[in-house]
């Protein structure tokens, strides 16, 4: 069944029918593909969770096209305005009271009292949303726990027949999934390093976030899971001498690495191929196990560094 369709106004238009009528559209975003669904349609809701096999105790992100629809269903201040219009469309998202207790939007947030929103910074998935007319909640178009998708291909491998419509965007540009901060009490909480610098969030609010550390205590994401995008074979992360029987994925000047996430040791260059290169290293290192050097933890180093320790668990 070939389901990847090329983004021409008709296929959106295709699409947009299908998430207004309870189907899953499988979008590009700048960071990863999206599984996406009809916010206000229960069945809809339900048959994301089902279809990647994710618990229904992890929420889901709610996909604007306007800073504007944030006010529809949760409480904004200045602060919240300030940042999303300095940093919507783009990879953060917020998390906020909701005000909308909409049953469909109470299993999209797994009951919880607080909805996470994020406008992508793609034009396909921004015309989507606005020809859907509603708000597109969408999880990584990957099944639970695996590597998230960065290209249409990867979406069809792992999801292919459960999705009515792909929407072929090409590779992500960003490659590592958004940040998340909890914006509801005076002090932001970082719940997911991504693929806005903390450094920069920092930089415009002129104060500290704070690093959720798993304190029960603080907020959290509860996908954060310590196994999570995982490739088929063990990784071994922080490796600075190659074993025989493994597969380097290198960064930086590394002479031995098998694939190279960035030659030249550039950390966004790194983020877009992180994801792309595990599924190649899954390919092509036959018996070898995988291992990858070590990656500096400043600006999105940060999100690879998060993706890989989870991804090394065992
Ligand atoms: O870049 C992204 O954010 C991608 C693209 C498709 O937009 N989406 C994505 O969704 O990564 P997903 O479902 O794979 O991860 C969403 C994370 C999960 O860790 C979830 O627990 C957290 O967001 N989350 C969602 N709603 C939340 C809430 N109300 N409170 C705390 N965490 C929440
Ligand atoms: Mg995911």
């Amino acid at each position: 069944m070939n389901n990847i369709f090329s983004p021409t106004e008709e296929n959106i238009a295709r699409a947009a029918e299908l998430i207004r009528n309870g189907g899953l559209v499988s979008f590009p975003t700048e960071t990863v593909y999206g599984l996406g669904a009809n916010v206000y349609n229960t069945r809809a809701v339900a048959s994301i969770f089902e279809a990647k096999g994710r618990p229904h105790f992890d929420p889901l992100i709610s996909h604007i096209a306007e800073v504007e629809f944030l006010k529809e269903y949760a409480a904004t201040d200045e602060r919240v305005i300030a940042l999303a219009k300095h940093f919507c469309p783009g990879p953060l998202t917020f998390i906020l009271k909701r005000t909308d207790s909409n049953p469909s939007i109470d299993l999209a947030c797994s009951g919880l009292s607080k909805i996470a929103v994020r406008m992508p910074d793609n034009k396909i998935a921004l015309n989507l949303i606005k020809k859907s007319g509603v708000p597109i909640v969408a999880p990584s178009a990957n099944k639970f726990k695996a590597v998230s998708p960065t290209t249409a291909q990867h979406v069809r491998e792992s999801l292919g027949d459960k999705i009515g419509m792909i929407l072929d965007g090409g590779a992500c540009r960003v490659g590592v999934e958004s940040t998340i901060i909890d914006v509801t009490e005076k002090q932001i909480v970082l719940l997911r390093a991504g693929g806005t610098a903390v450094e920069e969030i920092e930089a415009f609010l002129g104060e500290k976030i704070l690093i959720s550390d798993g304190n029960p205590n603080k907020p959290s994401a509860p996908g954060q899971l310590l196994k999570h995008y995982a490739p088929k074979n063990s990784l071994r992360i922080n490796v600075t001498r190659k074993q025989e029987n493994e597969f380097l994925i290198g960064f930086g000047n590394v002479e031995d690495a098998d694939l190279n996430l960035s030659p030249s040791g550039d950390l966004k260059e790194a983020a877009a191929n992180l994801f792309a290169y595990m599924r190649l290293a899954d390919e092509q290192c036959g018996n070898k196990t995988l291992a990858m050097s070590p990656i500096p933890t400043t600006g999105l180093g940060l999100a690879i560094n998060d993706r890989i320790k989870r991804a090394s668990y065992k």
